[in-house]
């Protein structure tokens, strides 16, 4: 029998590969991450070997109590990784094989090709079903929150330029709406990801009568009535990256939301703005300027969002000038899904446990939205009432502001008399509009910030969220 330079595949050649090789390209430090779903992968297999005849019901006893020893060995960190066999595949297949004598067939009709692309639906998966939990809790303290402030009024901002008065429950749900997407994102990666891709072996399937069924059934790669879902081109199902570009996008995006979301508290809790006041066990001081209190968590988050734009360039560009089918740079493919999948779980939780922790201050946020000028554009609706067209109204009352700013007053103080001059239909009871509470009970229709609207919006997250 020959020797081999390598365990694996050393069959053809006369030496192993250079230590500065094995260094280069190992990635077991990285993948073996995936020891559990490549377990899972490897019974299934067996099993699967073993209903078809490929191997006997004792050799496959064999393999899955020698797969179960390996993976206690794993759980308590006994197992010595070793990156002369390269990956996370190689390693338990050799330690495996030196236990068992019969795993020397467990790689019959199988690449690690279809191996690893199996392995990480799995994983995408159990994280694409994680992503969600969290968001969830996000989603529910977000709703806590809205609850809580729906009646606490804050002015609207377009270009960071005080706009029309909403409340902090509506600026809350439209993060809600966000996350809800992501939520929804994150369901349809997890049902893209439901798809085996085991029998695709390296590029061309295998002459050997595998059951490819039995093995998606196996791993619960099945439909809602639990019927086998199989990849339909084994090239196509080897080379396929689509599913690791579409997670890490989801969790761009995620993350984006969150970064504006963090964007947003930041300035509120600004000595400027003051609208709220962060918990401080999510900030930190500062080294030198005793009286600093920075919302580091925020600032962190928004950071952890470029670096999750960053995994989804890498995948992009990774994989677009790739010939069929299977190239070694796609070993680079797991840690960017491995980071966006970490960071996106903390920024989740850490966001979570700000939220929690923060105090709105009512004072301040009154005083914001108390200056009447926010409610023009309700001046000029009025007018509209009366009959004017709205473009004529949106005139007039930017003249009545420009009076008023030139005056040093609010927009209120200016007379019934110099209103009337300005426009006719000032007059009555035009300065009724200022009413804030009034102006906001009107805006009631469906997406409106008006507390009806929001009473409304509130019970629908709740049961949205199953809360009641
Ligand atoms: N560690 C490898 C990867 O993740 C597994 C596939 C290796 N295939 C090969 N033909 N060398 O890409």
């Amino acid at each position: 029998m020959a020797t081999h330079s390598q365990a694996t595949w050393g069959g053809r050649f006369s030496t192993g590969p250079a230590d500065l090789m094995l260094a280069f390209s190992e990635s077991v430090s990285i993948d073996r991450r995936l020891a559990s779903f490549d377990i899972q992968v490897n019974k299934a297999h067996s099993s699967m070997l073993c209903h078809v005849g490929l191997i006997t019901e004792a050799e496959r006893n064999a393999i899955h109590s020698g797969l179960d020893g390996i993976s206690r060995q794993i759980e308590l960190g006994k197992f010595k990784w070793q990156a002369r066999f390269e990956d996370v595949h190689m390693n338990i297949e050799q330690a495996l094989t030196a236990k068992v004598p019969a795993a020397a067939k467990i790689q019959t009709a199988r690449s690690r090709n279809d191996q690893v692309a199996t392995d990480v639906r799995l994983f995408l998966k159990s994280a694409c079903a994680s992503q969600i939990e969290r968001l969830k809790i996000l989603l529910r303290t977000l709703l806590e929150l809205s609850g809580e402030f729906s009646a606490v009024f804050i002015p609207g901002y377009t270009h960071l330029q005080r706009a029309q008065p909403v409340s902090i429950a509506h600026h809350l749900l439209a993060y809600m709406e966000m996350l809800y997407r992501d939520v929804g994102r994150f369901e349809v990666v997890l049902e893209n990801a439901n798809v085996c891709p085991l029998g695709s072996g390296a590029l061309a399937g295998s002459t050997l009568p595998i059951d490819r069924e039995f093995v998606a059934r196996e791993l619960g790669f099945v439909d809602a009535k639990g019927k086998p879902r199989l990849t339909q081109n084994s090239m196509d199902a080897v080379a396929d990256r689509d599913l690791f570009v579409e997670f890490a996008s989801a969790c761009s995006l995620c993350g984006i939301h969150l970064s504006r979301m963090a964007e947003d508290l930041i300035l509120w809790c600004s000595q400027e703005f003051k609208f709220i006041e962060l918990p401080d066990a999510f900030c930190t001081g500062s080294s030198l300027m005793p009286q600093k209190k920075n919302p580091d968590s925020l600032e962190l988050i928004r950071g952890k969002a470029s670096r999750l734009q960053g995994n989804l360039q890498a995948l992009n560009t990774m994989t677009k000038g790739l010939p069929l089918t299977y190239n070694r740079d796609l070993q680079e493919d797991k840690e960017p899904i491995f980071d966006s999948h970490d960071q996106l779980c903390i920024c989740l939780s850490v966001m979570d446990g700000t939220l929690a922790g923060l105090m709105v201050n009512r004072e301040r946020c009154a005083a914001a939205v108390s200056d009447p000028v926010l409610l023009a554009t309700d001046l000029a609706d009025f007018l509209v009432q009366e009959g004017v067209a709205f473009r004529d109204a949106h005139h007039a009352v930017g003249a009545l502001v420009q009076i008023a700013e030139k005056a040093g007053v609010t927009i209120e103080k200016i007379s019934d008399k110099e209103a009337a001059k300005i426009h006719p239909k000032l007059s009555g009871d035009w300065k009724s509009v200022f009413n804030l509470k009034k102006a906001m009970e009107r805006r009631k229709g469906v997406g409106m910030p008006g507390p009806a609207q929001i009473k409304r919006q509130i019970s629908r997250w709740r049961k949205l969220l199953v809360l009641s």
